[in-house]
């Protein structure tokens, strides 16, 4: 099960009064809307996005035990807009993006999104769209560099897309293996760096396959157009691709006198939040209030 990150510490920075109306725009296992069904209830509505079938699954089981008023979608939060007319509403009055994926992808839908694991190099959370096999075995080697460069902020890209197209020709990716050897061979193991070799590779990766970034650029403007004002939208990221999108997007309706800022800094874990769970170590919470 997926440990939420940041639990208290965003749930409080969205400031959910009674009678208001929640967007959880990335449900995974429910953790922070289950917080919010708790503390609040069927006093809130909650509106809960997954663009994973899975993850709404799994949420639907564990909310719908709960005492809540609660609308749940298959549906990127890039199509904010299309699921509230779909409820005839007009504004809400807090958004969570808790961004990337949960454990449980990570760990068990055996899509290939674990360098650790061996199985089928495909990475996407819809289950739509082109796989990461399908890049690594047709796009050419400018452009797996490409990526690699800049979702992965990958310095050896140039030999690793080389790796990677020498090998296709011998035989095409398959699995995630496939992909973590191909890494390996440009930057073998006893490569200082403090993380895994192919991490950057597969970040690279995931980023395309979802398009994570430009769906995260539209989700912020549709999330702050649907803003209540006096509403809070809170974003939780990994990275530091992510966090800059949110960050300067923040910045620009600051500046813009639409919003202001809750936190000057970002939120970031307590020590003891990342000594039980790790996957916290990177987090970064940033929140705006609509004016
Ligand atoms: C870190 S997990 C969320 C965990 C959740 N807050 C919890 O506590 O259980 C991220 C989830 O967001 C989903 N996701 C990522 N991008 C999305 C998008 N554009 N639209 C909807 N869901 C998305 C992933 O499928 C994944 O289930």
């Amino acid at each position: 099960m997926h440990t939420p990150v940041l639990l208290h510490e965003s749930i409080e920075a969205l400031n959910i009064q009674a009678g208001k109306i929640f967007i959880d725009g990335t449900l995974g296992s429910g953790g922070h809307s289950a917080l919010v069904a708790e503390k609040f209830k069927n006093s809130v509505t909650i509106i809960g996005l997954d663009r994973d079938k899975d993850a709404v699954k799994k949420s639907e089981e564990r909310l719908r035990t709960l005492d809540t008023n609660i609308h749940l979608f298959t549906e990127s939060f890039k199509n904010l807009d299309d699921v509230l007319g779909k409820l005839s509403i007009g504004t809400v009055d807090a958004i969570l993006f808790d961004l990337g994926i949960s454990t449980d992808q990570l760990e068990n839908s055996g899509r290939g999104f674990s360098f650790l694991k061996d199985e089928p190099l495909d990475m996407r959370m819809s289950g739509e769209g082109i796989r990461a096999s399908d890049i690594l075995n047709s796009w050419d080697e400018p452009a797996i560099e490409l990526i690699l460069r800049g979702f992965g902020e990958e310095k050896f890209s140039r030999k690793i897309a080389q790796e990677i197209v020498e090998r296709r020709e011998v035989k095409p990716f398959k699995t995630t293996f496939d992909l973590v050897n191909a890494v390996l061979k440009v930057k073998p193991k006893s490569w200082k760096e403090k993380i895994n070799p192919a991490t950057k590779t597969f970040q690279a990766l995931r980023i395309t396959v979802n398009e994570e970034l430009t769906t995260l650029e539209i989700g912020l403007e549709k999330g702050f157009k649907i803003l209540e004002s006096g509403g809070r939208l809170v974003v939780i990221s990994f990275h530091s691709l992510e966090d800059r999108i949110v960050k300067n997007f923040f910045r620009d309706k600051v500046k813009e006198q639409l919003a202001r800022q809750i936190t000057k800094k970002p939120i970031v874990a307590s020590k003891q939040e990342i000594e039980t769970n790790p996957r916290s170590r990177s987090a970064k919470l940033r929140v705006i209030e609509k004016i």
